[in-house]
């Protein structure tokens, strides 16, 4: 059954290179709708688009079980999808998915549309089901040949099941994808609607946003596309589908002000991704460049006033592609905050600072990284928005210390002129319906469906040992949010107190587990409370 709901996150993506429709558009069109319109609307709150979508994701889930069960034997086992696959699609009306739906207001659906998807679930349940893992290792172990192929997010992309396979990334050059910038657009646009709409309508300036190398190997570069979206250009691939050039989007199709950035790379993307770092940057600078009105085009506002202040020319100004030196990761406040070796914030902002301005010159072709920490300070003063996307749901914010390492939302305040606290934000594109929520919206979120939720915290107790680490772990990385933005609610820590220390069983239970962790628990408890978080 747990392939139903995989199975539903993967139905809800369009495929148009396969001519594959998402299930909430077939349903959603027929009742007349448009499912972006849907989850637009939802975003909006509109009650009658909620109802609307909650009745479309109970009948995709209804339509696939239906479809599931048929595949499955007595036993819950698949049996061979391909046969019975053949003949469910033989008979019209004896389709399950059919079946089901005819009993509700979606039965006028589309039926090709509908057969098309299923004959592709079909194929993906196999994949799913598929269980390779300890078969491939033994091969491995004995020296023979392991099946290579792609790796990633299984709901962009089925084809990277079964596990087990020998896997690689992609062709560094074929990124960002068409697909790839489709759905940046979209998380661009809701990001700076929620930023006019909780800023007096105002436009950021500038956002200063995160790039990883996983992220973009599993999404095929949204990210970096969101970047280009932001400052309003479009990747032009060549004949052989290497992405080695931008072209600017004119103002009246971009519709708005082209948005300044300051791009932090990762150590990984950069070790990745080092034409793509070159070609953003020559963006950025030919973004800069455009004879445009400043109130358009906030790059060409801050490289000319920056220009002035440095004493150097516009496309030098025009630097925003940041990352460590070469051979350097990460901002170590990770460490900092696991060894609770840290005095003040300001502290690990001065780490962030000397250990990330570090940047890429595409005007000085071989010369490497290279430090600008001025420019990476005045850039990022000028950030009104802070902004990290969780790509998949296999890793979420307080799951690993990568997110807040990367976090700069309290070392902006701290540079801006008017020390105002920039809004902070997370794209959430593990589904079909991309939403960008606020930072403290998602450490919420985060918190009630893992550290505090019962069903979370007793799965990891049932491990034992490592459990009472995780669940120490995840206390950890939400005190890194607070040391890096402020935006942790203190319910958070009073409701995990009530939880893991005022019960006594429970105090109990974790002490006898692992004793080792307990003991860093209680000490991250009493740090977070001496911090005043
Ligand atoms: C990256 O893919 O860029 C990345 C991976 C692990 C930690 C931090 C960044
Ligand atoms: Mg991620």
């Amino acid at each position: 059954m747990e392939a139903v709901a995989t199975l539903v996150n993967i139905a809800a993506l369009d495929r148009p290179e396969d001519d594959i429709s998402a299930l909430p558009s077939i349903l959603a069109a027929t009742v007349g709708r448009n499912i972006e319109d849907i989850y637009r609307g939802n975003g909006k709150g509109i009650l009658k688009d909620v109802e609307l979508l909650r009745q479309i994701t109970e009948a995709s889930r209804g339509a696939i079980s239906a479809f599931v069960d048929r595949s499955t034997n007595n036993k819950g086992q698949v049996v061979d999808t391909s046969d019975k696959l053949t003949s469910l699609l033989g008979f019209g009306l004896n389709e399950p998915w059919i079946q089901y739906l005819s009993d509700t207001q979606f039965y006028r659906a589309d039926r090709e549309k509908l057969r098309v998807l299923f004959g592709f679930l079909g194929e993906c349940l196999k994949l799913i089901v598929a269980n390779n893992e300890v078969g491939s290792l033994k091969q491995a172990l004995e020296g023979k040949y392991v099946e290579p192929g792609p790796g990633g997010d299984p709901i962009r992309n089925p084809k990277v099941l079964p596990t087990g396979k020998n896997i690689h990334a992609l062709d560094p050059q074929a990124i960002p994808t068409v697909a790839a910038l489709q759905s940046a657009k979209i998380v661009v646009e809701r990001l700076l609607e929620r930023q006019k709409a909780d800023n007096g309508g105002k436009y950021p300036e500038t956002v200063a946003l995160v790039l990883w190398g996983t992220d973009n190997i599993k999404t095929y570069g949204e990210s970096l596309a969101q970047v280009m979206w932001m400052i309003g250009v479009r990747p032009v691939a060549d004949g052989l589908g290497r992405v080695n050039k931008v072209e600017p989007v004119s103002l009246e199709e971009l519709g708005r002000p082209r948005v300044d950035v300051v791009v932090n790379c990762s150590g990984v993307f950069r070790d990745l991704f080092i034409n793509q770092m070159n070609l953003l940057d020559r963006a950025v600078k030919m973004v800069a460049e455009l004879d445009e009105p400043e109130d358009q085009n906030f790059v060409r506002k801050h490289a000319l006033e920056q220009a002035k202040t440095l004493g150097v020319d516009v496309r030098e100004a025009a630097t925003r592609v940041f990352s460590n030196a070469s051979g350097s990761y990460s901002s170590n406040i990770n460490l900092a905050v696991e060894n609770s070796s840290w005095n003040d914030e300001k502290q690990l902002q001065d780490m962030y600072l000397s250990r990330k301005s570090f940047a890429f010159d595409s005007d000085a072709p071989g010369a490497g990284m290279m430090e600008k920490r001025q420019v990476f300070e005045m850039a990022l003063s000028t950030a009104d928005a802070t902004f990290q996307n969780l790509d998949s749901s296999e890793i979420s914010l307080t799951d690993v210390s990568h997110y807040f390492d990367s976090d700069p939302t309290n070392l902006v305040q701290n540079l801006r002129k008017d020390g105002k606290k920039p809004s902070a934000y997370i794209a959430d594109t593990t589904t079909a319906n991309a939403q960008v929520r606020t930072l403290s919206e998602t450490v919420r979120l985060d918190a009630r469906t893992k550290l505090l939720n019962p069903k979370w915290y007793e799965g990891m107790l049932s491990t034992g040992y490592e459990g009472v680490r995780e669940i120490e772990k995840r206390l950890t990385n939400t005190v890194g949010w607070s040391a890096t933005s402020g935006q942790v609610d203190n319910w958070v820590y009073e409701e995990a107190n009530t939880t893991f220390i005022k019960d006594e069983e429970m105090l109990n239970r974790l002490m006898n587990t692992n004793p080792n962790s307990f003991r860093k628990l209680l000490q991250t408890f009493l740090e977070a409370n001496g911090r005043g978080y």
